[in-house]
């Protein structure tokens, strides 16, 4: 039988599928359901600096009601904020560890620069067996250059890797220019993994209702490429692990990440497609793959693939079409 077993950020996983982080990963019974149907780990849903802030904001008025505010009173409570919404994390890892034997991955997303490694420190002290830092912000003023915002990535890195001793990721999006570069200077900065991708949230415009809506919020099955074309294409070139992120609804997907080189594969839209059962699906679908091509485990599966994209992924970096235009006219 294939074995599974493989390692992510240096902790060991009974096999490479994470619950990537969602609403899925935010409460405990739906956590335990998809462990027993095999899932290798999790990455808990995002906590977001804005969201604590509105709650905040939120409760003050109720506290404060007409009030005229007073600052040692707003200090107080913004630090009592923090302390439950850390209280109630170290609460949910502790039940995972005490009703399950996979490692937990924290997931954060701030936009103040000394936010990112103070949540990061209180997720460490909370338990977290590493971190994914859901690092992206939609670059929407237009006067903030892409080197200022690179800069500011490569200091909330630099400065959570200062603050915290277990293995940290960074979940990037696909969007850079020089995407490539990016994935190596992390490498350089001591990241141990690169999730590869995020996918956002997507306003639109329900025009009946005359609202703003949201699109799509599922990926659907073709949305793996980017990351199988990337993880191909990086795989020997940085020392860090990668994570595949997106687009990941079949078994045969799934076995194709491990092929490009993907260390732990993360699926998130097909669970909430097909329910938690269809972990066990997508997992004896990888194993039968293995069984089939005469794969023992997964650094066979990584060998395997290594020889079917030579040369650093070179045949991935074909962009453009050149033969199929000519055979797709009509
Ligand atoms: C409902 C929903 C909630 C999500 N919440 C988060 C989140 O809190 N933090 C995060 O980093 N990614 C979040 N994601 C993105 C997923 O972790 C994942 O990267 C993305 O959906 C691509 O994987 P998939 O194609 O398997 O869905 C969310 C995705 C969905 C669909």
């Amino acid at each position: 039988m294939a074995d599974l077993k493989t390692k992510y950020l240096g902790l060991e996983l009974k096999n490479p599928l994470l619950v990537g982080s969602c609403g899925l990963t935010a409460s405990i019974d739906s956590i335990v359901k998809m462990v027993d149907y095999g899932a290798g780990g999790v990455v808990l849903k995002s906590l977001f600096e804005e969201e604590i802030i509105l709650e905040h904001e939120k409760n003050m008025k109720e506290k404060l009601g007409s009030q005229e505010s007073n600052l040692e009173f707003l200090d107080y409570f913004d630090y009592q904020l923090k302390e439950n919404t850390f209280k109630k994390q170290r609460e949910l890892i502790d039940e995972i560890k005490a009703k399950t034997d996979v490692p937990v991955i924290a997931s954060i997303n701030c936009y103040s620069v000394g936010e990112w490694f103070s949540y990061a420190k209180l997720l460490e002290d909370a338990g977290a067996d590493a971190l994914e830092l859901n690092l992206y912000r939609i670059p929407s003023k237009i006067n903030v250059s892409a080197e200022e915002i690179l800069k500011g990535y490569f200091e909330i890195v630099k400065r959570v890797k200062e603050h915290v001793k277990i293995p940290v990721s960074v979940k990037l999006s696909p969007y850079f220019t020089d995407l490539g570069n990016i994935v190596s200077q992390f490498d350089l900065l001591g990241v141990d993994g690169i999730v590869m991708f995020n996918r956002f949230y997507s306003p639109d415009i329900d025009l009946e209702n005359d609202r703003i809506a949201s699109g799509p919020v599922y990926s659907s099955p073709n949305d793996y490429t980017d990351s199988l074309r990337w993880i191909a294409m990086l795989k020997e070139q940085v020392t860090c692990d990668l994570s595949a992120s997106g687009g990941v609804h079949t078994p045969d997907t799934f076995f194709k990440m491990l092929l490009a080189g993907a260390n732990s594969v993360q699926v998130v839209s097909a669970i909430y497609k097909n329910g938690s059962g269809y972990i066990r699906d997508l997992l004896s679908g990888v194993e039968k793959w293995m069984e089939k091509k005469q794969l023992a485990n997964i650094d066979e599966v990584h060998r395997f693939g290594r020889k079917l994209v030579p040369n650093h992924g070179e045949v991935f970096e074909r962009a453009q079409f050149m033969k199929y235009f000519g055979q797709h006219q009509q």
